[in-house]
């Protein structure tokens, strides 16, 4: 097993404040070196050489092509396995997966319906593991979201997110965001859909300024970022969808709700959206979504990560010009 500590992205909760400020700082300056640049985007190709594997488990559109873009884009290389195909799915065990892939990649995304299996993977893996969804978190999608928000109206620190609909992974990293990078986040979900009590209490426990209630009005009044989610997640039975869709029906992102936050908040959503559900088509729609910006931000969030992962001692000055 290791000796020297991986640079794992498995939660935001383990890691620092100035960890994650760097990753977003690092990932801005690289938006910013590449627009206007054709090709190559990043002339030093600081990841040449570099592989890395992505076992996807569940489907994806921009986890999977914002890290293999990503990497590529660095100057290394991805490989992306799913484990129908591989060993995996006959069997073979996560613990001798990771030390085989650790032989042959130097990183490896994990998206997976088991969290135990990403916890698997990075205690046998010899190289950095990123967990690029399970069923209980997301980080690198609220990596994408702080820096949209950023982009958009300056830090951060200090301002107020609301989330309603479903307790789920998605709202799960972003209550260990609001901790880290110290937001507000008011969290209006159905009782039955609460997010974790460990997670609320563990933000608790931190000084962070994270509130739960049932009622959406009351999450969303004043906010100046409204996000929500879809209502069933990959991890959840498609039986109970249309119960679950029952309960979620208050929680609907309407226009009439968005008129309750403040007159210049932004909507996100991580995407895929199912409109008409969790949100009305004039929100999706509207001067407040910024949903493809945060779509696009993926890209360069993930490269933060890759560059804080694998870029050695010198990984900030990737988003640095050169
Ligand atoms: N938001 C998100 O993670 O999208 P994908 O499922 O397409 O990767
Ligand atoms: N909560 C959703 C997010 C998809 C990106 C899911 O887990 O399916």
């Amino acid at each position: 097993l290791n000796s020297v500590p991986l640079r794992h992205f498995l939660d935001l909760k383990d890691l620092d404040t100035a960890t994650l400020r760097q990753i977003i700082d690092t990932a801005a300056g690289m938006k910013r070196m590449q627009q206007g640049r054709r090709f190559p985007l990043h002339p030093r190709q600081p990841l040449a050489g570099r592989q890395l594997g992505l076992i996807m488990s569940k489907p994806s559109t921009r986890t999977r092509v914002s890290f293999e873009v990503g990497m590529r884009q660095l100057g290394g290389d991805a490989v992306v396995l799913s484990p129908q195909e591989m060993q995996i799915g006959r069997g073979e065990s996560i613990a001798d997966t990771a030390r085989v892939l650790s032989r042959f990649v130097d990183a490896i995304v994990l998206r997976t319906g088991h969290t135990s299996n990403l916890h698997d993977l990075a205690r046998w893996s010899s190289v950095p593991v990123i967990n690029g969804l399970t069923p209980d978190s997301h980080p690198v999608q609220i990596m994408a979201d702080v820096m949209t928000f950023e982009e958009h109206r300056g830090p951060v620190k200090g301002r107020t997110f609301a989330w309603t609909g479903d307790g789920n992974n998605v709202l799960v990293s972003l209550i260990e965001g609001a901790v880290r990078f110290g937001f507000t986040l008011r969290a209006a979900t159905p009782a039955s859909m609460k997010p974790p009590q460990a997670v609320l209490d563990w933000a608790l426990r931190e000084g962070g300024k994270v509130e739960w209630t049932a009622d959406p009005r009351a999450a969303v009044i004043g906010a100046d970022c409204v996000v929500t989610d879809t209502w069933t997640s990959m991890s959840d039975s498609e039986a109970e969808a249309s119960v679950r869709a029952e309960r979620l029906e208050p929680y609907r992102v309407t226009t009439e709700l968005m008129a309750l936050a403040d007159p210049q908040a932004l909507f996100m959503h991580c995407l895929p959206a199912h409109i008409g559900e969790e949100v009305t088509q004039d929100v999706f729609e509207s001067r407040h979504s910024v949903v493809f910006d945060e779509a696009e931000n993926r890209l360069h969030a993930q490269k933060g990560i890759l560059a804080w992962a694998l870029g050695g001692p010198n990984w900030t000055s990737f988003g640095k010009e050169q």
